[in-house]
């Protein structure tokens, strides 16, 4: 995996998600087969199934480790703060450690058991028991400590995995960032492909949830005849104006008490027009804004500061900072967007600019990666036209 992969490779996901339904299986089926009474004809066949799988899933995580030390995979977004991101690799780490423990203690109770079955993998190939533990002579109190470390760790995995699943969750819909999209099996993306990419799919959901937001109670009607996202870019030492020609924006601001607003925007990337046919042909691939695979960016305001901490706007106007995430690419990063808003006419119009790095986003990979050719920094300006409700 490239160090700048925004989403885990096959065999991670794969990895991943095979180990998570193993393990969710194997704490269910050792709390039944536990509970069963002795002579219940399902308890023997249970525990067979328990440990074949319970080895299985040892195996799969010694390999499954070595991979992951071996390679390297995607950071975490920007936008999660420095002890989001170490109780994150916290959590990953104590469950790699746990999917190599929990199984050995079962294997420990089995090699310690007074009754000696020996254990054969799905019925056919047989598994030795753990080296010396069968020969000792108080392997009865060992087989007890093994049993109640098995037991513990099993309430363990349950609590990080109800931390894992939340964080992931939470992600998801209320940060709105990739992190559980870059986990999500390559043939549910397939799936959802057909209906325009899991992203494209992720950012209806978003534009729905958007929409349903109580906020939005008294947004503001954009004119987007009379509106404009556009950027300006250098290259080869000249500077060359560029254009998103469709975009939806829902604003819920009144400029009194601007602090309760919400700004979101979400871009249409594939209607972006460079001045030239050359660059519009390319703009599109993927070493650009790879618009297949990304075909809108978006902005969701955290917070609208009420003034633009010095940022030089023209006068004669209120002056704002909307502060977000703004997510491109792929890639989703703290922002904070300065915009002045004034008198138009019947309607207001808002103006801004915001100077973005492009390698921040990937936008202009391999070739294209260096400053000298393309530059960096790129500016994007916004004028929107709009009236309040
Ligand atoms: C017992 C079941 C599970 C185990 C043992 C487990 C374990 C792990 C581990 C070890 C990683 C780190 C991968 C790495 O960076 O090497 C990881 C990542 C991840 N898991 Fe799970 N997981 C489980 C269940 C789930 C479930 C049910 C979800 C979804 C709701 C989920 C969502 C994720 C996501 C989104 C990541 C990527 C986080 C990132 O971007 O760094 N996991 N999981
Ligand atoms: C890999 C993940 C594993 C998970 C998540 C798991 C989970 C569990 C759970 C939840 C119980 C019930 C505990 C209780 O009621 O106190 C249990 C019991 C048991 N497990 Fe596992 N287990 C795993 C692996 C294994 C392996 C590899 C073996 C043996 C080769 C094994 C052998 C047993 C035995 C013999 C019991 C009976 C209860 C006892 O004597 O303490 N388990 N397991």
């Amino acid at each position: 995996m490239t160090p700048h992969a925004d989403r885990y490779n096959a065999v991670a996901v794969f990895m991943h998600w095979l180990t998570a339904f193993a393990i969710i299986g194997m704490l269910a089926c050792g709390w039944i087969m536990s509970d069963m009474p002795k002579d219940d004809p399902l308890k023997f066949p249970l525990f067979q199934w328990h440990k074949s799988i319970g080895i299985t899933i040892l195996l799969l995580s010694v390999f499954r480790l070595v991979w992951r030390l071996t390679h390297t995979v995607p950071p975490l977004p920007d936008t999660l703060k420095a002890w989001e991101k170490y109780a994150a690799h916290g959590v990953h780490w104590l469950f790699y450690a746990l999917l190599i423990i929990m199984p050995m203690t079962g294997w420990a109770i089995v090699s310690t058991s007074r009754y000696n079955i020996p254990t054969m993998l799905y019925g056919v190939i047989p598994w030795p028991h753990l080296p010396i533990l069968p020969t000792l002579e108080n392997k009865q109190e060992i087989n007890h400590v093994f049993s109640n470390a098995h037991g513990f760790l099993a309430y363990l995995i349950v609590a990080l995995l109800a931390l894992h699943v939340g964080a992931a969750l939470k992600h998801h819909v209320i940060s709105r960032d990739n992190v559980l999209l870059r986990m999500a099996p390559k043939v549910l993306g397939g799936i959802l492909k057909r209906f325009g990419g899991p992203r494209a799919l992720g950012m209806a959901l978003f534009a729905l949830a958007i929409s349903a937001s109580p906020a939005h109670a008294k947004d503001w009607t954009v004119d987007y005849t009379q509106s404009k996202l556009g950027f300006i870019a250098t290259q080869s030492g000249a500077t060359f104006n560029g254009e998103f020609k469709s975009f939806k924006t829902g604003i819920d601001f009144d400029p009194e008490h601007p602090t309760t607003g919400k700004i979101t925007a979400i871009i249409d990337i594939a209607s972006v027009t460079a001045g030239n046919g050359e660059r519009d042909a390319y703009l599109p691939q993927s070493d650009w804004f790879d618009t297949r695979n990304f075909p809108q960016a978006t902005f969701v305001s955290t917070d609208i500061g009420a003034s633009c901490d010095g940022t030089d706007l023209h006068g004669n106007c209120g002056c704002y900072s909307a502060n977000g995430t703004l997510m491109i690419k792929g890639v989703a990063k703290s922002v904070s967007l300065p915009f002045c808003l004034k008198p138009e006419g019947d309607h207001w119009r808002a103006e801004g600019k915001i100077v973005l790095h492009r390698a921040d986003y990937h936008i202009g990979t391999g070739q294209w990666s260096s400053d000298d050719l393309v530059k960096h920094a790129v500016d994007v300006t916004f004028s929107i036209a709009a009236k309040p409700n």
